[in-house]
């Protein structure tokens, strides 16, 4: 039996990951990263994604805003998975937490992630992202300094990054491992100090921890704040999709189920002290994003008019990062981890999703509201674009 701990568990990738790590446990072929270059619809096939080994999985998450437990109804209950709300900063709980369960990886994703509100507020991405990853770092380097020899050489740590770290591009060029940091916002600063610490108990302590640098992910289940599903929930509601400034803000899109699927990868093949980086082999600048999307909605949800005709440029965020590249051979490389899901697809398939799924949204958007953030003025003076 494998033991997976997971923080950040109920939010849109940390539940992608589990729901994975689910519903690949039990008796089957070995997890299969690198065979899959056909390009057709793996990431739904779960069947070549089994594990020999039974599977449990600890879901670790403090329930903030961005949390919903309905994103794990899927992963079912003991003795496969167990959810636990717990705040990474709770390093007593953690520690004990880690000693009952006896994790062999834990995959840290547990973050304030909208770069908006980091603008509004940057001191809990300050506490959650970097005092968070620090206090985590220290319950995990007591519980694998105290594990047996065997078990202590097998345990891995994963630090899941972003590739924003890095700042932005001009129109050339793409982000690599090699690539200095140089972080433009609150979230992106928050997000770069955690990895320092990473780094530093890595070579200080030995801890075996690996971190990850994906670009924007997109799928089911995202916070209705982040511009795919905003988009489409505006979109669907008749109102006007905001766009930031002239949308020539250029990003790469991964979709969630590649990027889970490379974060197992990295806990299984990755070096400890290593970093990679994942991208989605998809730059789209945010006007051609919205307009694709839009698009496909026009096909899925018919007979409302054309909803690219929605889209209204709005005043852009403070210090917008222009362009974001990921180069991802390293990861390609040495884990033989490969996208499986085409982005036409993956877009397609993610709209439809939201299409089909707007009691999910109306459940989780109900108790917030999606006015604009991240002008830099106080969070609460929130309003509509
Ligand atoms: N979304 C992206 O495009 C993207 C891309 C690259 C990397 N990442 C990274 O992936 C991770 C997950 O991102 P996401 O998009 O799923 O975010 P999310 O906001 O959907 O989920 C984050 C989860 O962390 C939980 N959390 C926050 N503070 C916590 C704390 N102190 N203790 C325990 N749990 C806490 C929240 O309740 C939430 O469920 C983050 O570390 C983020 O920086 C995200």
């Amino acid at each position: 039996m494998t033991t997976y701990l997971v923080t950040g568990a109920a939010g849109f990738i940390g539940s992608a990951l589990v729901r994975h790590l689910v519903a690949r446990g039990g008796a089957g072929s070995r997890l299969d990263t690198a065979a899959d270059t056909s390009g057709d619809d793996g990431a739904f096939d779960r069947a070549s994604d089994r594990s020999d080994e039974a599977v449990r999985v600890v879901s670790v998450d403090a329930f903030t805003y961005a949390a919903d437990p309905e994103r794990l109804r899927s992963a079912g209950g003991e003795p496969a998975h167990r959810l636990v709300r717990l705040d990474v900063n709770d390093v007593a709980g953690v520690s004990a937490l880690l000693d009952e369960e006896r994790p062999a990886v834990v995959f840290h994703l547990a973050a304030e992630t909208h770069v908006d509100r980091s603008i509004d507020g940057p001191g809990a991405f300050l506490q959650a992202n970097t005092v968070g990853t620090f206090n985590l770092l220290e319950a995990v380097r007591r519980y694998w300094q105290g594990l047996p020899a065997a078990e202590r050489a097998a345990f891995r740590l994963v630090n899941v990054s972003t590739d924003e770290v890095y700042g932005s591009l001009g129109p050339t060029g793409v982000f690599d491992e090699s690539s200095p940091y140089a972080p433009r916002s609150p979230y992106s600063a928050s997000k770069a100090a955690a990895d320092h610490f990473a780094g530093a108990y890595f070579h200080t302590f030995g801890l075996p921890v690996m971190t990850t640098h994906a670009a924007n992910n997109y799928g089911p289940f995202q916070f209705p704040e982040k511009l795919v599903p905003l988009a489409i929930n505006r979109a669907l509601a008749g109102e006007s999709v905001p766009m930031y400034g002239d949308g020539a803000q250029v990003r790469d899109w991964l979709h969630v189920d590649d990027h889970a699927r490379g974060l197992v990868a990295v806990a299984e093949r990755g070096a400890p002290g290593a970093t990679y980086l994942m991208g989605g082999g998809h730059e789209l600048p945010n006007r051609a994003l919205l307009e694709r999307l839009l698009g496909h909605l026009n096909d899925l949800a018919p007979g409302r008019g054309d909803y690219r005709r929605l889209i209204r440029s709005v005043a852009d965020r403070p210090g917008h990062d222009r362009r974001y590249a990921v180069d991802s051979s390293r990861a390609e490389a040495e884990l033989g981890w490969r996208r499986r899901v085409p982005f036409d697809d993956g877009l397609r398939d993610t709209v439809r999703w939201y299409v089909e799924n707007q009691a999910w949204v109306r459940s989780v958007t109900e108790r917030y509201d999606l006015g604009r953030l991240g002008l830099g003025v106080a969070a609460g003076g929130a309003r509509r674009p």
